[in-house]
């Protein structure tokens, strides 16, 4: 029997959108139950906290929503969601102002005390409001102080959704949470239920998003037969650390680098982007870069270890050490000195422009169930600017906060089927049953994770992705069969064994995304299909089939802004 919590609002994860949905909703009424299920500790979990750069928002003139717009659009290859991406720049302003005032976060000042924005790539203003590098440490640790002094906040720390919940009629219900530190399965009965967790591409072999991270919320959708868009955009970002033998590969070295005028070079000392994007060179949008460091390499023009440069030394140290604090005490952490020298970066796997299909209110297709952050798709269309990604995550999370609190007024408790929860949590703990042998989960993983990053990466073709998908099928069928020594209590194996579940799943809709996109655009590059299709735009729609994943297209609705006659330039390989 599984023991059953009832709450008015469930937010599944507490990066920036859980934790703004939860402050929004707790706020709108003293008397609303908030229950948010943190995968680690309140305020230290997923990637929010991560974030050096920081945070787009249109604060003064010259800038301009609608050159926000422009920009996320042009960025984003024309594919968003243009009532999304409206939503998020006009509300961006409010919710970093809000950050401030009301939750108690403080951001860089100019000398005439107005914040400071520094430039980003992609954006044809300085837009992006930070604390220094340390944006998203100043962001959550203000978020959880906030979330801990509301009395209708209950944080549920080491402990993730497994299984979507529904009533008899088909409506979200809540969810089965797994509390990590006991292994017992708990239902929370909602009212109105968010998924927040994050997204996160860990399925690839370099990775820049944060660990804990499993693609946990698209697995729970697409199992709950929800549609899902543009899977097949994944944001590679150019600068994860090159450092080798250790784990700090793939992590960040934030986009301000770019911006403040750094300088890429490949392994003959050259400013290879001036070949790739001449007017905008390092200040070229994510997907660009990301592919020419990655022609870079892979044509034989890369640094010893594998990567490319980044040189910021010309801008002066004591400007570097002032700016980029915490990038310079990363580096310094093992033996660089960003400051003074470059420093040897490559692509890294960093974020999903694709998720759940959502309304600017942040309604799924299924009654009671919203989605936020990562967990959604649409803002950002084929690749995000660098500083949208924060600003999404508090806007989108605040409006779902609000819209919930409203949603529930007057709504009775829906109640889950709990044939089906005990179902799956049976299922869900049977490797727990079954004698080891067989497949070794470890080893299925690093497979995933090469196949990911070989097959569905940054350059695709046909042919691989069709292999991808075969693998992925494989590695999925040998992980279901696999058996978790040890009981359900702090079993790290078991919780891999879910996190594996969850990528393969999102895997398979990467693969099954990216085949159906027969062209290349943002951060999907097929040398198959070099060239933007010049047909309609056009979103990829997956949900779960009947055994495998239906997919289907759908047009873009133009309803805000027009792409311009010329197509934006899609970094080609070249020959030497
Ligand atoms: O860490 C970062 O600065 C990332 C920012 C972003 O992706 O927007």
């Amino acid at each position: 029997m599984i023991e059953t919590l009832e709450t008015d609002v469930l937010v599944l994860g507490a990066g920036g959108a859980g934790l703004c949905a939860a402050l929004h909703a707790a706020d709108a009424s003293p008397r609303l139950a908030v229950t948010v299920v943190v995968k680690g500790l309140l305020g230290r979990a997923g990637c929010t906290r991560m974030v050096q750069g920081g945070y787009n928002a249109v604060l003064t003139p010259p800038d301009s929503l609608e050159a926000h717009l422009g920009d996320t659009l042009a960025g984003g290859g024309w594919i968003n969601d243009q009532e999304l991406a409206w939503t998020l720049v006009r509300e961006a302003p409010g919710r970093v102002l809000e950050l401030e005032a009301r939750y108690g976060c403080f951001f860089d000042r100019r000398p005439d005390g107005r914040i400071h924005q520094k430039p980003f790539a992609g954006q044809t203003h300085d837009r992006t409001v930070h604390k220094g590098d340390l944006t998203g440490i100043e962001i959550m640790n203000r978020l959880a102080e906030q979330v801990l002094v509301r009395g209708n906040v209950r944080a549920l720390e080491e402990c993730r959704a497994v299984e979507l919940a529904r009533d008899a009629d088909g409506r979200a219900a809540g969810a089965l949470v797994l509390d990590v530190r006991t292994g017992r399965f708990l239902a929370v009965r909602a009212r109105a239920t968010l998924l927040a967790t994050g997204g996160g591409p860990t399925m690839y072999k370099v990775i820049a998003c944060s660990a804990d991270k499993a693609a946990d919320g698209i697995a729970l959708a697409y199992r709950a037969g929800l549609p899902l868009r543009d899977m097949e955009m994944i944001q590679f970002h150019p600068t994860g650390l090159v450092v080798p033998g250790s784990l700090m590969t793939g992590a960040l070295l934030e986009e301000g680098l770019r911006g403040a005028g750094g300088r890429l070079l490949n392994g003959r000392g050259e400013r290879f982007m001036a070949h790739y994007d001449p007017a905008r060179l390092e200040r070229s949008t994510r997907d660009l870069v990301a592919r020419a460091s990655f022609t870079e390499i892979t044509q034989g023009r890369g640094t010893p270890n594998g990567g490319v440069w980044i040189d910021v030394s010309h801008l002066g140290a004591e400007l570097v050490e002032r700016s980029f604090r915490g990038m310079v005490k990363r580096c310094r952490d093992f033996g660089r000195d960003l400051a003074r020298a470059p420093v040897e970066v490559a692509p890294t796997t960093h974020f999903m422009m694709g998720g759940v299909v959502v309304d600017p209110a942040c309604r799924t297709a299924l009654e009671g169930l919203f989605a936020a952050g990562e967990d959604s798709g649409g803002v950002h269309g084929a690749n995000r600017l660098g500083g949208n990604g924060v600003a999404e995550s508090t806007v989108f999370g605040g409006i779902a906060g609000d819209v919930m609190a409203e949603f529930v007024a007057g709504r009775a408790a829906p109640r889950p089927e709990a044939a089906a929860l005990e179902a799956a949590a049976g299922a869900l703990a049977a490797p727990l049953g079954r004698p080891r042998g067989g497949a070794d989960l470890y080893a299925l993983w690093r497979e995933l994770r090469e196949v990911m990053w070989d097959r569905a990466g940054l350059v695709r073709d046909g042919a691989g992705l069709a292999a991808a998908a075969r693998e992925v099928e494989r590695l999925e069928a040998l992980g279901a069969a696999v058996g978790v020594e040890g009981g359900p209590a702090f079993n790290v194996a078991w919780q891999d064994w879910l996190n594996f579940r969850s990528q393969t799943t999102a895997a398979r809709l990467i693969i099954t995304s990216a085949l159906t996109r027969r062209e290349s655009r943002g951060a999907h590059y097929r040398q198959d299909f070099r060239a933007p299709d010049p047909g309609p735009l056009y979103s990829v729609r997956v949900r779960a089939g009947d055994g495998a994943p239906a997919v289907w297209t759908e047009p873009v609705a133009l309803t805000r802004a027009r792409p311009p006659a010329t197509a934006a330039p899609v970094a080609m390989e070249t020959g030497d």
